[in-house]
């Protein structure tokens, strides 16, 4: 699809929208003050908070389709499982959790959270856009403001075709126009979970350069191919200042549902751990592969919601309870002075 094409697709925001389209790629109407600024070259780095949030936590890794979306989404209602410590709230408020999805091109988390369907977000009176909410977490993506093709009244056959100072541009809007407030008067969240997409491209660089990241979860699989994609996306996030929370090993092993024994199907964890070790950091978890999860992934219903099941499928199980330490460790260490 012609660029030209795209880019006249957002109508709804397009109406105010006075300034250059490369400078405005999701349209919205211009704001008073200044828009952050990435860096030029060797220029002085300028980190904001993302309005409205306290903490962000980046889900990364260096290779694609190794769990990064899934491990977002589970991590975030395992982090709203967990009790907030802040003294302004009760003892039993739930830390309030948001999702960013950030792969601009191959956003997924309209599908895990179940809002393939919804409708496109509103604008605030300031023009923000309005996070779209299901299961009680607000989330954002790409994937939400897409033009829907009139035949299908779908968008997930609508490609991005961008080249990378829009993308840029995008995320910088992702990060600093969406209004993460719950409404009027609400208190904001405590933590922003961002699904990054696969690689060490422009966004992962924006964002470190842009905003200031607690913390990155980096998630691989036990191969060494995947491993070695792993060792580069940390290397990117410490060179923009982004500290590493944990490491998550995904499908590191399948549990057989009929005699329990658990298989190393993509090999043993050892070099996973080996490379945590040499590279002294966290293991937050280690998740088996699980056909349920997928499952309830393409649902839009994600597991860690199915925590009052009956279900007695150790794999299951066992990804719960390491979602659940990996929340706690992740929480831990971002909220402690
Ligand atoms: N532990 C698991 N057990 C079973 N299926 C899984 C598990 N982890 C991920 N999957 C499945 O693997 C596929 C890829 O997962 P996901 O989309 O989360 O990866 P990703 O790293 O975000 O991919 P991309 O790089 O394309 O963004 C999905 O179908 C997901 O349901
Ligand atoms: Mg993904």
């Amino acid at each position: 699809m012609p660029k030209a094409h795209i880019l006249n697709s957002f109508p709804r925001f397009f109406t105010t929208s006075c300034v250059l389209k490369h400078e405005n790629p999701l349209g919205l109407p211009r704001k008073s003050g200044t828009p952050p600024q990435i860096p030029r070259r060797a220029g002085p780095v300028q980190r904001r908070p993302i309005p409205n949030v306290k903490k962000v936590i980046a889900v990364a890794s260096g290779k694609g389709g190794v769990g990064k979306s899934t491990i977002a989404v589970n991590l975030a209602f395992a982090l709203g499982l967990l009790r907030s410590n802040s003294a302004s709230q009760s003892p039993t408020a739930r830390l309030r959790v948001g999702i960013l999805d950030l792969d601009i091109f191959g956003p997924s988390i309209p599908t895990l959270m179940g809002l393939r369907q919804s409708l496109e977000p509103e604008l605030t009176a300031s023009g923000a856009i309005r996070p779209l909410t299901n299961h009680g977490v607000p989330c954002m993506s790409m994937g939400f403001l897409l033009p829907r093709s009139p035949d299908s009244n779908s968008n997930e056959d609508t490609p991005v075709v961008w080249r990378g100072l829009m993308v840029q541009k995008a995320v910088q809007q992702l990060l600093f126009d969406v209004d993460w407030t719950g409404g009027a008067g609400g208190s904001g969240l405590d933590i922003l979970v961002i699904d990054m997409p696969p690689g060490t491209g422009d966004v992962p660089l924006t964002l470190g350069q842009l905003v200031q990241v607690d913390g990155a979860v980096i998630v691989s699989t036990p191969q060494d191919v995947a491993l070695s994609d792993v060792r580069k996306g940390i290397a990117m996030f410490k060179k923009v200042s982004v500290p590493i929370t944990g490491l998550v090993l995904n499908q590191s092993n399948f549990i057989c549902p009929t005699c329990a024994t658990s298989h190393s199907l993509f090999g043993p964890p050892d070099a996973f751990r080996a490379t945590a070790k040499s590279l002294e950091l966290n293991v937050l978890a280690e998740l088996p592969l699980v056909p349920g999860v997928s499952i309830s992934s393409d649902e839009g219903r994600p597991v860690m919601l199915c925590q009052q099941d009956s279900t007695t499928e150790k794999g299951k199980i066992q990804w719960r309870a390491g979602m659940t330490h990996a929340a706690q460790v992740v929480w831990d260490k971002v909220s402690s002075p």
